[in-house]
């Protein structure tokens, strides 16, 4: 695990967005594994401008985000698929046929699920996956519990993880109570994660997931057994490591 802390934001986010371009540079057709959330915001922004400046493209591209509110339309304001939109896959040249996201609104989840896990499997493996960090070290949607799913699947939300996302909604009581998240195995089977964390709110987490005890009670102190992980943290969220 290759641990990098940044001083500033903007020195953290052309890092992200460095190893996403060079990526994309040596392999136009990469798969990335795509997170939303806060932190992942500002290497977008990085990616759009190096998108302007015609240092990068993502016409080949294949993007599958990790997870999706249960009950939200594609089109509501605060759905993963408008927030990907708005800061990225709109913003840049990839195909829309090429952008994956799980369906919050299919009429059977549970076929969704096994459809996005098909979908996954053609491509094999993800080239690149982004990950942010969640407070009960949650990562995409897999939350603390005493086993972890490998697929994706339909998860109930801890009501810490729908505190911490109410800002994204008018009233706290209008986040969804489920969500749809690719798994654990599937996050693992990547050929590169990427975890970025920001904050000194995620410094106890931080030093958890990196340095802890690997146990479902934290899934990504999971990512400690995988060989190629990249994390990068503000001075913050890196306060507490060892
Ligand atoms: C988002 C996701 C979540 C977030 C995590 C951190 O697609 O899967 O795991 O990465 O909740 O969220 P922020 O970045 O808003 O602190």
């Amino acid at each position: 695990m290759n641990i990098l802390t940044f001083r500033t934001q903007e020195e953290l986010n052309k890092a992200g967005a460095g190893i996403i371009t060079g990526l994309l540079q040596t392999n136009p057709r990469a798969v990335l594994g795509l997170a939303t959330g806060s932190t992942p915001i500002g290497i977008y922004q990085e990616l759009v401008e190096s998108h302007r400046q015609a240092l990068v493209s993502f016409a080949k591209a294949t993007a599958f985000n990790l997870d999706e509110y249960v009950g939200l339309e594609p089109g509501h304001p605060a759905s993963y698929y408008t927030f990907m939109q708005e800061h990225l896959l709109g913003l840049v040249d990839i195909p829309p046929q090429q952008c994956h996201i799980p369906s919050g609104t299919a009429t059977d989840l549970q076929a969704e699920c096994a459809s996005y896990d098909s979908l996954l499997e053609e491509y094999g493996q993800i080239d690149l996956q982004l990950l942010g960090l969640g407070h009960n070290g949650h990562i995409g949607f897999n939350e603390p519990d005493a086993t972890l799913e490998g697929g994706t699947h339909l998860v109930e939300l801890k009501e810490s993880t729908r505190t911490a996302n109410a800002r994204f909604f008018d009233k706290p009581e209008q986040v969804p109570t489920h969500a749809l998240t690719m798994g654990v195995g599937t996050i693992l089977k990547a050929k590169m994660i990427l975890l970025v964390v920001r904050g000194a709110d995620k410094a106890e987490i931080v030093q958890r997931a990196l340095q802890g005890p690997i146990t479902t009670d934290c899934p990504a102190s999971l990512l400690q057994t995988h060989p190629h992980v990249v994390v990068l943290l503000d001075s913050e969220a890196g306060g507490l490591l060892k």
